[in-house]
């Protein structure tokens, strides 16, 4: 792979040494630049891939540098800290395109797997994201996303809503496949007709054809009089076949014929009728499986996916996650008069390296959920249910890559023991015997350390 070219953008020199250093020892090639209109210059001419930045700087600051970028290089990686960091700031700089807001003091280890996660989000499409045309319709979409994938389904979901070819959807359970068959419906020229859902698996076998198809008064016991179906609802509008896995195979049969033939005999009717309805199925099972199973006709599948749209599950997509969750939000205090302002960066961290097996879906329970307990304020990572502090309540000791050309142990080592000092250091305000108690260590010990390494509490630690 590539080398990968990143750019600091500080005017504090120390603070740009000390992460140029960190990151160039981590295999990156890393430039520097002490202002904004320096740093703009550089993305031009070095081919920068990600940009780690301050927002306190003279002239331009961090977000409306972010912003600038984003204009010219949307595909840069964008990470952003500061010492003065607020959640609406925060906010804003996410929906500027930035990747990830630190708090400083952080990390250099926390700030490099965030580099590291920055690359794999974008790395792959980054290519491929300059060649995604704009998406005309992008505000009748009610879909929130930016990630490249997200932006290719958009664009998908435009060319599919200009036919009336039936479209099959897939994607595991949560990830908004009819949220995707709504917009395709609202972005027809069907759109003034109905959108009629049909949730196959709930309804019970026996009652599926009469519901889909209608029948006619007497047809069985209890068809009390002549009903329309579900078909006929949605004629010139759009019939949602929901869970369409679960259809038995008889009923696949004729299903089969109505889309072949374009017309549909009710339940006990003698005559056929012509129908002009437009088909959009989904399903969160792996329906080729099912053919392979003969449990889901060969025949129709191939009449249903004629054109195949899949929706890629949330954990591939972790950039939409912060924006997502700024949305629920919103959302939430609306709905229930609540004004929680955010999660905090480490509650937000936990969030964004969760797997997310529900989806959406989980994620905008979470969010209502925590809207409504919390109320106001900040939702903290001691606030998030168990399962979602994950590997962020866990203390993460990351293996350095041996370099191909060796390292020097004693040194790598002794970095290593300086780092955690520092970090202890700061935590408790520069108090040694908290400090100490932090490290496992005897005060008289601790400070021995201190002495032989000639390290100083204040002026060392890395909160300018
Ligand atoms: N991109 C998105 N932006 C905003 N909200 C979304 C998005 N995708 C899904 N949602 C929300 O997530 C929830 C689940 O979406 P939807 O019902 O469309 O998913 P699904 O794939 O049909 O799920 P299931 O398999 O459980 O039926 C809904 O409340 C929907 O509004
Ligand atoms: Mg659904």
């Amino acid at each position: 792979m590539a080398e990968k070219r990143i750019l600091i953008t500080d005017d504090d020199k120390q603070t740009r040494d000390l992460v140029a250093t960190f990151l160039g020892y981590k295999g990156y090639r890393v430039f520097q630049a002490c202002d904004a209109m320096e740093a703009l210059e550089m993305i031009e001419a070095e081919d920068i891939d990600l940009v780690v930045t301050d927002v306190m700087m003279p002239k331009v600051n961090g977000l409306e540098f972010i912003k600038r970028v984003k204009a010219v290089r949307p595909e840069i990686v964008a990470i952003v800290y500061s010492a003065y960091g607020n959640s609406v700031m925060t906010a804003n700089l996410l929906k500027a395109g930035a990747f990830f807001y630190l708090e400083k003091p952080f990390d250099l280890e926390e700030l490099d797997s965030i580099i590291q996660r920055g690359f794999e989000h974008f790395d792959m499409q980054s290519r491929n994201y300059r060649s995604v045309p704009s998406i005309k319709n992008r505000s009748r979409i009610k879909m929130i996303g930016e990630s490249p994938k997200m932006l290719a389904l958009f664009e998908l979901i435009e060319k599919v809503a200009d036919s009336d070819s039936t479209v099959l959807i897939q994607g595991e359970s949560g990830t908004g496949k009819e949220l995707v068959a709504q917009s395709i419906h609202e972005l027809s020229t069907r759109r003034n007709k109905n959108f009629i859902p049909v949730n196959c698996g709930a309804i019970p076998d026996e009652l599926l054809e009469s519901e889909l198809f209608g029948h006619m008064k007497g047809s069985f016991t209890g068809a009390v009089a002549n009903r329309i179906g579900r078909f006929e609802m949605a004629d010139r509008g759009t019939l949602f076949l929901d869970e369409i896995g679960d259809m038995k195979t008889s009923l696949q049969v004729k299903l089969l014929r109505v889309l072949q033939n374009r017309e549909l005999e009710p339940v006990g009717a003698s005559r056929s009728k012509k129908i002009d309805t437009r088909i959009i199925a989904a399903t969160n099972q792996n329906l080729e499986k099912l053919v392979e199973e003969k449990l889901f006709r060969e025949d129709l599948y191939y009449r249903l996916s004629v054109i195949p749209v899949i929706i890629p599950p949330l954990r591939e997509r972790k950039e939409d996650i912060p924006l997502l969750i700024e949305n629920f939000i919103e959302k939430f205090n609306r709905d229930n008069r609540r004004s929680v302002q955010g999660f905090d960066q480490e509650a937000m961290a936990a969030l964004v390296a969760f797997e997310w097996p529900g989806n959406i879906r989980e994620l905008e329970n979470l969010v209502e959920r925590m809207v409504i307990l919390k109320g106001t304020g900040t939702v903290t990572l001691q606030e998030l249910p168990d399962k979602y502090r994950g590997n962020a309540a866990k203390p993460r000791l990351e293996t350095v890559p041996l370099p191909h050309g060796g390292i020097c142990l004693s040194s790598a080592v002794e970095e290593f023991e300086n780092k955690l000092i520092l970090q202890a250091l700061e935590k408790t305000g520069g108090n040694k015997k908290e400090a100490a108690t932090l490290l496992n260590l005897k005060r008289t010990t601790f400070i021995e350390k201190l002495k032989k390494k000639k390290m100083f509490a204040p002026e060392l630690a890395f909160a300018s």
